[in-house]
């Protein structure tokens, strides 16, 4: 059997010419691998959630923008810049919520600009190169993360977790998942919760996939089953992942993140956010600045039924994040170290260098 986290959610082929996505739309039933070769087609792949989760759309975009520039090689510097921009802003506006789509969008543009001097054909290998090194990263950089979160665990702990912030979301190991595949392999038996995460079920179809075959013992909860857990005794910690956190700590994540936050306050259970620096976005102050994705209606009245469960033409209401407060969150586990509040300050501070 493949060891889960050799799934790998998003990466180029042998020959640098395609984009290999593995469908998580279709998980858990199908394991399918789609090759894209233009923008369009990784538009769409990002739009309908064939690659999703903060990080892996990064890392998507910026090998789109890569497997463009690609096309370009005969275009005069001129044109080719201005196709790269085009390019850029179409990929950008995918999908609104999640920083990371962004920040690796405008570093490949920074490396476009720190070699406008060189020819096309040079700028094209410095764009792979870039691309291949987002994702190489993410990968440290989830690794790391789950580094520092152990630190805040202990063995046979009953962890809770919401939507999927794992292998498939991101490089490798994920962001909220990393601690406990990490732990997994140190013999931690922790007892994983997976909300469901309604209304597209990234919790059910693909965190309680990837802990399952992993050997990690997850059970899978309806969303509003978290207050029986956590009332019960039966969860120790809560981890998150996050899709952009504000200067001063404010967090958006999957809708009900805020929710399962609030319940753990309830509870006294600590909650972690598990964020790459790429998703802290201090250019935003607070939380109401982060534009929230609202999605069709369908998703909540007919995905997933065989017959729709709502009457026909009733309205609905389908925002696809919601910003957890910072006063809820116990720490924000970044690659660089634990951030505990005040926020604001502690967040400047790891920009700055410091931890
Ligand atoms: O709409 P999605 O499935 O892309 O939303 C994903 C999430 O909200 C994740 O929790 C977040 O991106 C963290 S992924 C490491």
């Amino acid at each position: 059997m493949n060891d889960v986290l050799d799934f790998v959610s998003v990466r180029l082929d042998d020959d640098n010419s395609e984009l290999i996505i593995l469908d998580q739309s279709k998980l858990p039933n199908e394991l399918i691998y789609h090759h894209y070769h233009t923008k369009e087609e990784i538009f769409k792949a990002i739009t309908g959630l064939e690659v999703r989760g903060a990080p892996a759309i990064g890392i998507a975009a910026a090998y789109g923008l890569y497997l463009d520039a690609k096309k370009q090689e005969d275009l005069k510097s001129e044109e080719f810049m201005a196709n790269f921009k085009r390019t850029k802003d179409y990929l950008a506006s995918s999908r609104p919520t999640a920083v990371n789509l962004f920040w690796a969008l405008n570093r490949m543009e920074r490396c476009l600009f720190d070699h406008k001097e060189k020819s096309v054909v040079e700028i094209i290998d410095l764009l792979r190169i870039e691309s291949e090194n987002i994702r190489s990263e993410d990968e440290a950089v989830c690794y790391s993360i789950g580094e520092h979160a152990l630190t805040l665990l202990k063995p046979k702990m009953g962890l809770l977790t919401h939507c999927n912030a794992g292998t498939l979301a991101t490089a490798k190991y994920g962001t909220a998942l990393a601690p406990m595949y990490l732990g997994h392999k140190r013999g931690y038996d922790f007892r994983v919760y997976a909300d469901e995460t309604r209304p597209l079920l990234q919790g059910a179809r693909l965190t309680a996939w990837e802990l399952h075959e992993a050997g990690i013992d997850v059970t899978l909860i309806c969303d509003n089953m978290a207050s029986i857990v956590m009332k019960k005794g039966l969860i120790d910690a809560v981890l998150v992942g996050c899709d952009r956190v504000a200067a001063n700590g404010d967090t958006a994540n999957k809708i009900g993140t805020s929710g399962v936050a609030i319940l753990a306050k309830r509870y006294g259970i600590p909650f972690y956010v598990c964020a790459p620096m790429s998703t802290l976005d201090i250019s935003r102050s607070c939380g109401d600045d982060i534009e929230i994705e609202l999605r069709k209606g369908e998703e909540i009245t007919t995905t997933w039924y065989q017959k729709p469960m709502a009457p026909s033409g009733v309205k609905t209401y389908n925002p696809a994040f919601d910003v957890t407060d910072a006063d809820l969150i116990t720490a924000i586990i970044t690659e660089k170290g634990i951030v505990y509040p005040p926020y604001d300050l502690n967040i400047k501070r790891l920009f700055e260098g410091g931890q």
